[in-house]
C-alpha cells in the first residue's frame, strides 16, 4: 500500500499525531508537511491531518483536500474542544465535505490538542457576554487547561492503533493473520 500522510500544524500538535499515524500505517507510508504535499494521484490512500480552525480544517489542509479526487481518504485532526463534544463531531462531519469528487472516505479520528497560549490570552480579553462561547469562564478555563496536556502518550498510541486499522481496511489484510500463524505454529488450529 502506498500511503501519503499529509499534515498541517501551527504549534506542533498535529506533527506529533501525524508521525504516530504514519508509524501505524507501516510499510509504504510516507509523511509530508502540507507545504510539500505530493500529487495525490500517486497514492492508494491519502490521510489528511489538520488542526481545527473555527470549526473547519485549517486553510492549507482544505486547499489540498479539494484537489484530491477519486482516492481513498482518511481525515484526522486535533482540536481544543473536548473530543467527545458535539463540536468535535461537527468538525469531522464538516471536514468530510471538502474532498474532491469520487473520494472514498475510510473514516476519521481526532484527539484534543493544546491551544496556543497567545490565543488563550486573546480569549481572556473577550467580553464575558452571554452566548460568547470563547469568553473566559470557569468552564472554558477548565477546558483550556484540559487541552494543554494533549496530545499525550495515550493519544499518540491511539493514533497508531487507528492507522493500523485503516491499513487493514485499505489493503484487505486479515487482522488476525498474526494470531492465526501463532496458534497454527502451536498446533492449536
Ligand atoms: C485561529 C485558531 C482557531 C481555532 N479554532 C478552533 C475551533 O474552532 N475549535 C476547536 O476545538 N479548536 C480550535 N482551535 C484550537 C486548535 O485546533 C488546537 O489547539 C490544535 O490542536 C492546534 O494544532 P497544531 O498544534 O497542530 O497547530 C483553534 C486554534 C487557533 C489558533
Amino acid at each position: 500500500m502506498k500511503a501519503a500522510v499529509v499534515y498541517s500544524t501551527l504549534t506542533g500538535n498535529m506533527k506529533k499525531v501525524a508521525e504516530a499515524f504514519c508509524t501505524g500505517l507501516g510499510e509504504g507510508a510516507e509523511i509530508f508537511d502540507v507545504a510539500n504535499a505530493p500529487d495525490p494521484a500517486e497514492f492508494d490512500l491519502v490521510a489528511i491531518g489538520f488542526w481545527v480552525d473555527r470549526g473547519h480544517p485549517d486553510q492549507k489542509s482544505m486547499d489540498y483536500m479539494k484537489k484530491i479526487t477519486g482516492k481513498k481518504v482518511f481525515s484526522f485532526f486535533t482540536l481544543g474542544a473536548k473530543p467527545k463534544s458535539a463540536h468535535a463531531f461537527k468538525c469531522a462531519y464538516t471536514a468530510a465535505s471538502y474532498y474532491g469528487s469520487g473520494c472514498e472516505q475510510i473514516g476519521s479520528w481526532h484527539c484534543q490538542g493544546a491551544i496556543d497560549p497567545k490565543l488563550i490570552e486573546q480569549m481572556r480579553k473577550m467580553p464575558k457576554v452571554p452566548g460568547n462561547p470563547h469568553a473566559a469562564t470557569p468552564e472554558t478555563e477548565a477546558r483550556w487547561a484540559a487541552a494543554a496536556s494533549h496530545p499525550d502518550a495515550e493519544d499518540l498510541a491511539a493514533a497508531t492503533e487507528a492507522a493500523k486499522a485503516v491499513r487493514q481496511i485499505v489493503t484487505g489484510e486479515d487482522p488476525y493473520a498474526e494470531l492465526k500463524a501463532k496458534l497454527k505454529a502451536e498446533g492449536k488450529i
